[in-house]
């Protein structure tokens, strides 16, 4: 039998409401079952799992949950206004539709919502609030971002008191799988089959090694901690596919190593975001994070750095921040509204890169190179070549210092004219710490 780790009864007692808020799970996978476990375990007062809905829920049911609890494939019935329904629906089904339209239904009909589907608040958030605000149900969605690492929470209580001016992180659990393993000798392709074998990696994992994934993520960042709303498709993105052995090693030469990076900045009063495999100097927290680890850290012109780690994904983690909203919510504790407003954004930064080039070796090709960056007056800082490899196939590392990103496209384009080069130069920003 699994250990009790109910709540103490004093700690948790609510006091909003006369009786136990009816809680209804929607979508029984990884993360729903984990929240139902919790609430079953650990039965925090206040909170009564009265309803497990899914498609075809037959096959879904466990015989760890209560008899009372009612297991449905009518999510329309949960969602009227029955004297029995729930009070607040856990949209952990994913994907916009037909999860946006439960959540439109719940809000409008005085439901409370509480959701870990960051595709769905990245695209709709703003929208979404404004049904909650109208019919005066509560919106929340502390799962939604790094999973169980409360990044959420803190940028809306404990840094709404700060003005962020920048925050980069790493959001994708299995981007940085990919990278950790094969910053230690792995192959990409190897990787990658090996977390897909482990369940961290879809069949198809665009989503995660593309940066489509991050950058829904930052899109929410970048509303609550630079409070401007932008669209998550206008976030530049690079996929990791990209980067190779070799480049892990020139890295590690330059006492750097490589994960895939999601930033956002406000330069100038112009906003920039990208999200990108990147190099990492070893002295950054960031360059510590392995495996599946998420982190985030966040620049405030007053309280300076703040730094997010833990398990960013998983049942068990996201579920903890699931059922934290909902502690939040039977507790009536406010959110605090963070203003925002409509923006652009750019890509243009000022910040080192690492330009990997693989060339048939020919006289003149590093004077090319160097002239293309002059007249950008962008300033060379090293080059480095390994031996061993054929003449042919020869690739070489040129680190420039920090430049307009612009400048240095406008270079590459240049430079990309030049017969030797056998692909495009890989072209990797430096973060700074
Ligand atoms: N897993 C994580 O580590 C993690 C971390 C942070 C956030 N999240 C977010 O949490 C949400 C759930 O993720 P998950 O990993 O738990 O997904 P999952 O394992 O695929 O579970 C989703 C569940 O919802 C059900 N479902 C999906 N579409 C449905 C529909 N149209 N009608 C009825 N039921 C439907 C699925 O049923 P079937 O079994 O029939 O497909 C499945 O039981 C997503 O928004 C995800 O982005 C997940």
């Amino acid at each position: 039998m699994s250990q009790s780790l109910a709540f103490p009864d004093a700690a948790y007692s609510v006091k909003t409401t006369s009786r136990p808020l009816r809680v209804a799970i929607f979508g029984f996978g990884t993360v729903g079952r984990s929240v139902a476990r919790i609430l079953v375990e650990s039965a925090p007062a206040g909170l009564e799992l009265t309803h497990i809905f899914n498609r075809n829920v037959h096959r879904k049911r466990v015989d760890w949950v209560p008899s009372s609890v009612a297991w449905s494939s009518d999510a329309d019935a949960l969602l009227g206004s029955a004297e029995d329904a729930p009070d607040v629906i856990l949209e952990l089904a994913g994907g916009l539709e037909p999860a946006g339209d439960w959540v439109r239904k719940a809000l409008a009909a005085g439901k409370s919502v509480i959701t870990a589907n960051k595709k769905l608040i990245a695209y709709h958030g703003l929208e979404l609030e404004a049904i909650a605000a109208a019919h005066g149900s509560r919106l929340l969605y502390g799962a939604a971002v790094a999973g169980g690492i409360p990044v959420i929470p803190g940028l809306e209580n404990g840094l709404s008191g700060d003005r962020v001016e920048r925050v980069e992180g790493i959001l994708n659990g299995t981007c940085n799988f990919i990278l950790s393993k094969m910053e230690a000798g792995a192959e990409y392709g190897a990787v990658l089959a090996e977390a897909q074998g482990m369940g961290y990696a879809e069949a198809d994992p665009t989503e995660d090694v593309g940066g489509f994934d991050a950058r829904a993520k930052l899109a929410i960042l970048i509303r609550l901690a630079l409070r401007a709303q932008v669209h998550p498709d206008e976030i530049e993105t690079c996929s990791i596919t990209e980067v190779s052995a070799i480049d892990f090693s020139y890295a590690k030469d330059l006492n750097c190593t490589i994960r895939q990076i999601a930033r956002a900045e406000r330069i100038d009063g112009h906003l920039a975001a990208t999200v990108r495999p990147m190099l990492v100097p070893l002295v950054s927290p960031l360059a510590w994070s392995r495996g599946t680890e998420n982190m985030v850290i966040t620049t405030g012109h007053y309280g300076g750095d703040v730094v997010f780690s833990g398990h960013g994904a998983g049942g068990h983690p996201t579920a903890v921040a699931v059922v934290s909203d909902l502690l939040g919510l039977a507790h009536g504790s406010c959110r605090i509204a963070i203003p925002s407003t409509p923006s652009k954004v750019g890509t243009e930064l000022e910040v080192p890169h690492y330009i990997r080039f693989m060339v048939n070796d020919r006289p003149g090709i590093v004077a090319g190179i160097a002239s293309a960056l002059a007249h950008e007056k962008i300033n060379l800082n090293a080059i480095l070549q390994k031996p061993g490899y054929p003449l042919d196939r020869l690739p070489f590392v040129v680190t420039v210092e920090p430049c307009r990103t612009s400048a240095l496209k406008r270079a590459l384009q240049e430079i990309g004219r030049m017969p030797a080069l056998l692909e495009k130069p890989l072209d990797l920003q430096i973060l700074e710490k």
